[in-house]
């Protein structure tokens, strides 16, 4: 027996080395059918990992409560970017130690808060402006607030066509934001005696689906990054039949007129091609998905409410927001599902803040808006987002997604 070992091992090796050999060049070899597609812009890639490893998604992970004393926010009530009613220190809203004591851990990767004083030396002499409705707005507040910490001289910045802003001048970056609700062009138009004697019509909000909002036409050279979003005004609550939305196709009424969600999708193609083929592509490009809403109980006019002191749970967020429950808050994800056909093919990144954010119940405004008659007029606001708070975090994704952006190029 002994005197065959040896050559039992050199079998063994030999085999063993020759399963080797195969493995690795079935490794190097050309797969045979079509190469695996390259990862969807949304995956982000840590920087710490060589580039050809398992990309990092930063929009996957869980809420970790960390203690309040160590996870503090970056900025408190009296940053001069503040909108009031998001205020939520100063508007002395409950729990806001809690809401902000927990951190977005994404799930294969390490994802760091943002250094203020590093992101902005690293866009010095740049600019970045942010398009769409007042999430766009609760976000950029959250980032100037943010940024305000490295530049103490940090001022407010706005021009006729942007809503607000911030200009640091230690670094001479400028962060604005444009507000356009419906991205296209829309105005009001009375009723004209061409629109017949359409019951309790006041008259048409016309929507030009192929002229973009004349807050942002030509305004998108200035910027090195540009982040999108539109979504919340496109209901009946906001254009009712009375008042509805009309599209417009090179200043013609579309024919037959579209419906809302239809004009939704047009709009969109038109928005982005607009995008593709005038913003330099130069510029990093972003859109990022809806931010979910959490009424409770009834719409936002009907008692809706959100004083809910903890986090969703992962399993009842399907409940929640999937469309086929038909939710009060179910219109988030099939926004989104629109937006991502139109993106597909361009080179704008998707920021999906969406499924992060829809665990978050706890983190909106509720009855703390700063107004005593706020809540009586307008219900509670279970749509925007305390700050600090939950925008901090897509602060610290669109930072880093910057950051992995510029230093890879
Ligand atoms: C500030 O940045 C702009 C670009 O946004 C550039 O044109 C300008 O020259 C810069 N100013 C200084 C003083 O560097
Ligand atoms: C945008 O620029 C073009 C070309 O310079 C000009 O014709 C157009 O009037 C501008 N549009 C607006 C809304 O300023
Ligand atoms: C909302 O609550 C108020 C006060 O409790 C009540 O008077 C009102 O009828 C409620 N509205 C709806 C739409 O349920």
């Amino acid at each position: 027996m002994s005197s065959n070992l040896p050559s039992t091992l050199f079998h063994c090796l030999v085999f063993i080395s020759i399963i080797l050999l195969y493995l690795y060049s079935s490794l190097l070899s050309p797969p045979s059918s079509k190469p695996p597609p390259p990862p969807p812009p949304s995956l982000a890639t840590d920087k710490k990992v060589s580039s050809n490893s398992t990309p990092c998604n930063l929009f996957k992970g869980k809420w970790i409560l960390q203690n309040p004393n160590s996870q503090r926010p970056l900025y408190d009530e009296t940053c001069p970017f503040h909108r009031n009613a998001w205020n939520c220190f100063k508007n002395q809203r409950a729990h806001m130690g809690i809401i902000n004591a927990r951190q977005w851990v994404p799930e294969q990767c390490v994802m760091n808060r943002i250094d203020p004083e590093r992101f902005l030396g690293l866009m010095r002499n740049k600019n970045i402006g942010f398009i769409g409705d007042s999430l766009n707005e609760n976000y950029i507040v959250s980032f100037l607030c943010v940024l305000r910490t490295a530049d103490d001289g940090a001022r407010k910045w706005k021009t006729k066509r942007a809503w607000r802003g911030g200009y640091f001048p230690k670094y001479n970056v400028t962060v604005a934001y444009h507000r356009a609700v419906l991205l296209a062009r829309y105005r009001w138009q009375p009723k004209q005696s061409e629109d017949g004697d359409q019951d309790g019509l006041k008259g048409i909000y016309r929507v030009d689906v192929d002229i973009p909002a004349v807050e942002w036409t030509n305004v998108t050279d200035f910027y090195d990054v540009l982040v999108f979003n539109t979504g919340h005004w496109w209901g009946y609550d906001k254009f009712p039949k009375e008042k509805p939305l009309v599209f417009y196709r090179e200043g013609k009424p579309i024919n037959p007129p579209l419906e809302m969600s239809d004009g939704f999708k047009v709009v969109l193609e038109n928005m982005v091609s607009y995008i593709q083929k005038e913003v330099p592509s130069k510029t990093l490009k972003f859109w990022r998905l809806q931010s979910p809403r959490h009424f409770y109980g009834g719409e936002w006019n009907r008692n809706g409410s959100c004083l809910l002191d903890k986090p969703l749970e992962e399993d009842q967020l399907d409940l929640w927001f999937d469309p086929s429950n038909n939710g009060v808050n179910k219109e988030a994800r099939q926004l989104n599902r629109v937006i991502q056909e139109a993106l597909q093919g361009t080179d704008i990144e998707v920021l999906d803040l969406t499924h992060l954010s829809e665990f978050r119940a706890d983190a909106h405004p509720a009855v703390w808006l700063g107004k005593k008659d706020a809540v009586a007029i307008w219900g509670q606001d279970c749509m925007h987002w305390c700050l600090p708070g939950v925008p901090d975090t897509w602060v610290d994704i669109l930072s880093e997604r910057i950051r992995n952006r510029l230093e890879t190029r």
